[in-house]
């Protein structure tokens, strides 16, 4: 049966607030006990839509919010997909986030309808925690990064404050999933990225890894 996080994805009034009120309260509200979530956002954005012929993947998208923020900074035959399994929230991605560099596809994250290595960004932002078997879609961003790519997650993490008693058991109870300290980081290791950085602010980590370049590694060692 679906979660009450998962039904509300679902939910066509959801769709309509998210973008606008939902996201920049939640964004705040991760910032409780930590640094800025809603500044690191901003700069991870600005990063993220820097210019470049790229191809960007952002896998639960949403109301692609974010998806069309990165498209906006891409030249050249740049693109920008997002994916999601919610029906209203891509409704609402096509009605509002579309540009002529962005596609929305609905596709379940566990299984990325994309060969390997075809995209130079993957981002899964906001999204793993509402993902009742999310370390395989690890391993899916992962596989569809181009080596010498990147992968960028937002997610929940374990922190003093979920640690109280019974905070975990009633998000987990809602669906909401919090992340040990190093569940994510140890999991990009395993599936074979590098330069693999955490960012704790708050309640969230930001995680960015990078898919190595055999080339990279075979010219270092020439
Ligand atoms: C909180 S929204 C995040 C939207 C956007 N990425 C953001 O950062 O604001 C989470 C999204 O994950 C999607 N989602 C949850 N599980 C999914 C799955 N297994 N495959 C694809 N999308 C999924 C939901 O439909 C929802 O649109």
């Amino acid at each position: 049966m679906d979660s009450i996080a998962q039904q509300l994805m679902r939910n066509p009034v959801f769709s309509h607030v998210y973008e606008q009120l939902w996201r920049p309260v939640f964004t705040r509200l991760f910032s409780l006990g930590g640094s800025g979530t809603a500044d690191f956002d901003t700069a991870l954005s600005a990063y993220l839509a820097r210019p470049g012929d790229r191809r960007i993947l952002d896998v639960a998208c949403g109301p692609g919010n974010y998806t069309r923020r990165f498209a906006d900074g891409l030249s050249g035959d740049g693109r920008s997909i997002g994916i999601d399994f919610s029906p209203s929230m891509l409704a609402k991605a096509a009605r509002t986030n579309a540009t002529d560099r962005t596609s929305y596809i609905r596709a379940d994250a566990h299984s990325i309808p994309f060969a390997d290595n075809s995209f130079d960004t993957v981002t899964c932002l906001a999204a793993l925690y509402l993902i009742p078997d999310p370390l395989p879609v690890v391993d899916e961003l992962l596989r569809v990064t181009r080596p010498g790519g990147e992968v960028v997650i937002f997610t929940s993490v374990q922190t003093d404050l979920t640690s109280l008693p019974g905070v975990r058991e009633v998000a987990g109870m809602s669906g909401y999933r919090i992340f040990g300290r190093h569940e994510i980081v140890e999991r990009l290791h395993a599936a074979g990225a590098e330069h693999v950085e955490q960012t704790i602010t708050g309640q969230g980590q930001y995680v960015l890894a990078v898919k190595p370049d055999p080339r990279e590694a075979d010219q270092k060692s020439r």
